[in-house]
């Protein structure tokens, strides 16, 4: 099929790799020049491990190019992608100004019967503005169908969920539509759900908002289980084992859910709510959880530190929002470090992937950027464990404790050993169980460092 892919973001290009490597003539098409000069190169824009290969792999066989030009790529193909982002407005609602932008461009240039797709994640309602716009647009009689085809891959893990995602999701009120969908995943091996535009838009929203749900709820068991002297990881393995819950997403953490998706998501689908004038006060609830994840951990470090930090040095492994990504939007660990940096701390800090977008954001003010996880724990006070890199756990005990000057480990994903950690010498304190960092009667300790002449 002759697919053109309008935006090279991670769902855009990863989709456009993949279509063309399944054997379809892929045109990816985005404004920013410089981008598309770097990805026609190899030089990938995001971090996904093995997709400069794919890319490279397709340029060269002539299945893939990529072009800045809109009118070039939707005129060239039978089946348009809209891949462009629709970041939170100020009001919590998704941004469409960029879809709409892109809706307008291709009913300028239609030439001839087209699907448009919207992979973008639109609130209900879109895809019908979407079709108004083309249709607007588009020279008299031109025939086209709008689908409303959302994408559920995961940053880190991209082109598995993509190939091997469990369900094909296809919103449309066209038979013909419905026809070349089926086509071009009839190489796909899951569930392919027909359904109507709004629907489609729905299961994507509440997909993730159902994932943020069960972040959000195993992270107050997780409370809980702290305050009753319970494990919330033992707990999870007991639940998840129920086959209608499921163990994904139960794992704890001190800094909650971040990312491009939930957090914009989960707000954008309670804005939805709102605006029909429902008070979806589940929702409400996940997103204030989430949130106050961050401040009960900076509760630990400050109950175990004190109040004021200046004088102390606080290192801390992982920045990125979750591991294997150099992303750092809405990172809990970002967050973390700005409160952190507020109590006068100074910070080690390191990352394996996202170390250069962390300087953008803060710079060198009290914050050292380490060339790998020693040197982030060299003296410092204390460790902070944020991002739940594979490499963490293999972090060198014995050598740590040399390390660093003080023994306080705060593990905010539950990483390490907690039998390993405790009897390494160190005062330990993670997410959701009692750890020697607790009192009997359930407080952090609070003895643990003497900051400030220590
Ligand atoms: C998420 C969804 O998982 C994808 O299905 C969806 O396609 C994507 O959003 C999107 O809408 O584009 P992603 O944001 O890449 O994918 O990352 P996730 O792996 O879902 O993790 C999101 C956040 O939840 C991370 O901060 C992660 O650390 C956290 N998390 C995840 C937990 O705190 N606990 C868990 O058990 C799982």
């Amino acid at each position: 099929m002759k697919i053109c892919v309008i935006g090279t973001g991670y769902v855009g290009l990863v989709g456009a790799a993949v279509f063309a490597d399944m054997g379809n003539t892929v045109v990816g098409v985005d404004k920013d020049k410089a981008k598309i000069a770097k990805v026609t190169s190899g030089v990938m824009p995001i971090y996904e491990l093995g997709l400069d290969e794919i890319v490279l792999r397709n340029v060269k066989n002539g299945n893939l190019r990529f072009t800045t030009s809109t009118p070039e790529g939707v005129s060239q193909s039978d089946v348009i992608f809209i891949c462009v982002g629709t970041p939170q407005d100020d009001t919590g609602a998704a941004d469409l100004t960029a879809v709409m932008a892109v809706a307008k461009e291709v009913g300028q240039n239609l030439n001839g019967y087209k699907i448009v797709v919207t992979k973008s994640t639109v609130p209900v309602g879109t895809n019908e503005r979407v079709e108004q716009v083309i249709k607007e647009n588009a020279q008299a009689g031109m025939d086209f169908d709008v689908v409303s085809n959302p994408e559920f891959l995961r940053e880190g893990a991209a082109i598995e969920d993509m190939r091997n995602t469990n369900r094909t999701v296809v919103g449309t009120k066209s038979a013909r539509a419905l026809n070349m969908m089926r086509e071009l995943y009839k190489g796909f091996n899951a569930p392919f759900v027909e359904c109507d535009l709004r629907s489609a838009e729905m299961i994507k929203y509440a997909s993730n908002a159902l994932l943020a749900t069960k972040i959000s709820f195993i992270n107050e068991i997780g409370q809980l289980c702290e305050r009753a002297g319970a494990n919330v990881q033992v707990v999870a393995e007991g639940v998840g084992l129920d086959k209608r819950i499921g163990r994904a997403f139960l794992n704890a953490t001190g800094v909650g859910y971040g990312g491009s998706c939930f957090p914009k998501d989960v707000a954008a689908l309670y804005k939805t709510s709102t605006d029909q004038a429902y008070d979806f006060k589940l929702l409400r609830s996940v997103m204030e959880v989430n949130e106050l994840q961050k401040f009960n951990f900076m509760k630990k470090i400050t109950k175990a530190m004190g109040e004021n930090l200046s004088g102390c040095t606080i290192g801390v492994l992982g920045l990125a929002f979750k591991n294997d990504t150099d992303d750092i939007r809405e990172s809990g660990a970002i967050k973390m470090i700005r409160m952190i940096r507020g109590y006068g701390a100074e910070l080690r800090v390191y990352d394996p992937a996202a170390m250069e977008n962390t300087k953008k954001v803060f710079g060198h003010d009290q914050i050292y950027y380490a060339n790998d996880m020693y040197d982030a724990i060299k003296d410092v006070d204390a460790l902070c464990i944020f991002t739940e890199w594979g490499n963490f756990k293999l972090l060198d005990l014995t050598k740590t404790k040399q390390l660093m000057k003080g023994n306080l480990i705060f593990d905010a994903r539950n990483l390490l050993d907690q039998k390993a950690v405790e009897s390494s010498g160190f005062v330990y304190i993670a997410v959701g169980k009692r750890t020697n960092g607790y009192t009997e009667d359930g407080d952090i300790v609070s003895t643990a460092i003497l900051k400030n002449g220590r």
